[in-house]
Parts: C-alpha cells; structure tokens; sequence
C-alpha cells in the first residue's frame, strides 16, 4: 500500500491546485452530500483546477452509507463516462471519504482519489490511514478495502462552522491520540479550551493528532500489528454505539469512543496498572463535555455479546488494546466477563447512570 500524503492546507485552493495537479487525469469527479454540496463546496468556486470537475452529491449521514448510494456512485461515474484514468475529490466527513474512497477503489479496479475532509472526526481520523468501506447487511464497515488516498488535505477553516458535537465527537479520536502518545500531547488536549477554541491552536493539534495516526499506519497499514492501537476505546465505544441505534438513540461515534475510553482505561487499571490519576483525570474531561450513556446492568450481557461479535476478534475472544501508562500500549488484551461487567459498574458510578 502506497504512502498517501497529508497536508495540513495554509490556502486549501493553492494545495488543491497543487494536488490536483499531481494526480493526471482524463476527467476530474466531486463527490459531495447533501450538507457539503451547500456548505463547502461554494468555498472551492474559485479554484480553477476545479472548471470541469462534475459533481455527484449523495445523501448526507451515515444511513446513507450504503450499498444503494455506492451503486449510485458507481453508476454516474459509468454514464458520465470516468475511466482508468479518472480522479476522484471526496469532500466531506467520514461517510463520504469511506464511501468515496471505496466506490475510487472499486471503480474500474481502482482509480485515484483526493479526500477534503470537512469535519473534525474526519480530519484526524476517517480520511487518514485508507480504510475505506460502506455499512452492510446492519454491521458498520462491514465491506471495504484498505486503499489510501493519493492525498488528504486538510482545511481546519471548515472547523470554524462545525457544531459543538461533532466537534466533540471528532476531539475523542484526538484524545485518543493523546493517550496512545505522549503525556504531554495528552495534557494539552486536555487543557485546550473547547469552549471558545483558538482555532490556530487547534490547527496546530490537529496536524499533531494526524502525525500521531500517520506514524501508525506507515507501520502497519494493514492492522496486524500496531495499528489495533487505533482501536483504543473502540472495542466497549462500538458496543455502546450499536446499542443506542437498536434503542433508536443513535449516539455519535466519537461520543460512544469517548465512553468507551473510560470503560477500557478502567480495564487498563485493573489488568495491566493503567495509572488511577490518569484515569481521574479522562473520567472528568469526558463526563464534562460527553455526558454520560445511560443504561442499566440489565443490559450487560446485550453489550458483552455486541462485544462479542465485533470485527476485530478471533475465535470469539473479545480483542482489547490497554495502555499501562500513556504512549504505552498493550495490544492484543482480552478480559473476562467479570471484569468487563466490573468495568460497566465503575462507568455507571463515576459518570453518575
Ligand atoms: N480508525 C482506526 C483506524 O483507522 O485504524
């Protein structure tokens, strides 16, 4: 797999320019949805790499990331007559660069794509690293391929017109970051005013939060190794995640990662000596700024089999990655069912469910 490149944009137009000009192609495709066709797309008018870029716009949200809009993708790049030799723009959060990335990668066998992310969760997360895919069959990302983007070019103006919680939803992928890092990226992320952001300090976070994912996946882009560091928070955020859809309280995924911190650095404390001040200290930023996902030992055993049943286990065991101490991380973790039921109680208290 090809290294893609990053840039973190000082004139989204002139990076665009150049990027577009780095990729030769015989026709030049925009995939947008509902919200970036109105809100980002205008900002690009004036880019004149851009005069003959065709757009396809799709249905915003994740319910749209689906089998019938891929086909819908692939179908107007068939009629609008893209070949081999094609480029695709995805501009949008992570359901677009997923979707767009998978219908580039799938497309004629594979064409070449660009993603501009629009949203923080895409920013530092989605848009980076390759994976691409499309929700099948009620499972999330349950088709894909890993196929990196030629580049990802990263305009954190769009930051300044997100709402607060998909800014938060997009700042626990960070977090995140910031644990499986350094204490000290960890401290600023903690101490950064999200309230009323400085948003060239922000840019700056951002590009450190993307050196943090980038560094990752240059060693192990097809996560066999390190890279199930990423997943961090991820194994219980899943579960959670899937549990308000089936309880038509659908939750957004940073927001459930964010949950899911507390609950896997809970286990870190226990199996492997994750520090308790630390802990404290991620318990507090995430019940001030998350809330809380309430539920009830009742449903224990709904999440433990969700648990069960997720991607990244092998023969049924679930998969954690734990850290005992920040930037040291355990991969390949497992826990048993007292423990992770251990784990719900201590959630269920501190962050008063
Ligand atoms: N979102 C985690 C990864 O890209 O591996």
């Amino acid at each position: 797999m090809s290294k893609q490149e990053v840039i973190l944009c000082q004139g989204l137009e002139d990076n665009l320019t150049q990027a577009v000009g780095k990729c030769p192609h015989d026709k030049l495709f925009i995939l947008t949805d509902a919200h970036t066709h109105r809100l980002c797309l205008p900002t690009l008018q004036g880019v004149h790499a851009l005069r003959e870029a065709e757009e396809i716009c799709i249905g915003a949200e994740d319910i749209h990331k689906n089998i019938e809009t891929l086909a819908q993708v692939w179908q107007t790049l068939s009629e609008r007559g893209a070949t081999r030799h094609s480029l695709l723009i995805n501009l949008g959060g992570g359901m677009v660069t997923d979707l767009g990335g998978f219908a580039a990668a799938t497309f004629k066998r594979g064409i070449t794509y660009i993603n501009i992310p629009t949203t923080l969760l895409a920013m530092v997360d989605a848009s980076v690293g390759g994976k691409t895919g499309i929700n099948f069959n009620g499972l999330k990302n349950e088709i894909g391929v890993f196929a990196p983007a030629a580049c990802v070019l990263i305009e954190t103006d769009f930051l300044r017109t997100l709402d607060a919680h998909n800014f938060f939803s997009g700042y626990a992928e960070m977090l995140k970051h910031g644990l499986i890092s350094t204490p000290g990226h960890l401290n600023e992320l903690l101490a950064f005013d999200t309230d009323r952001p400085d948003y060239e300090h922000l840019k700056q976070l951002v590009g450190q939060s993307v050196q943090v994912k980038e560094n990752i996946v240059e060693q192990d882009p097809k996560e066999q190794g390190i890279r199930k560091a990423l997943n961090l928070g991820h194994t219980v955020g899943h579960a959670f995640e899937s549990l308000a859809l089936a309880e038509h309280r659908p939750v957004l995924h940073g927001y459930a990662v964010a949950w899911g911190l507390v609950c896997e650095l809970y286990l870190s404390h226990l199996q492997v000596g994750f520090p308790q001040e630390h802990l404290r200290q991620i318990v507090q930023f995430v019940r001030e700024h998350y809330g809380c996902f309430d539920f009830d030992c009742q449903r224990y055993e709904q999440l433990y089999e969700l648990m069960k049943h997720d991607k990244k286990n092998t023969g049924g065991i679930i998969n954690f990655t734990l850290l005992k101490d920040v930037g040291d991380i355990r991969l390949n973790q497992t826990a048993d069912k007292s423990m992770i039921f251990e784990a719900f109680d201590f959630y269920r208290e501190c962050m008063g469910a």
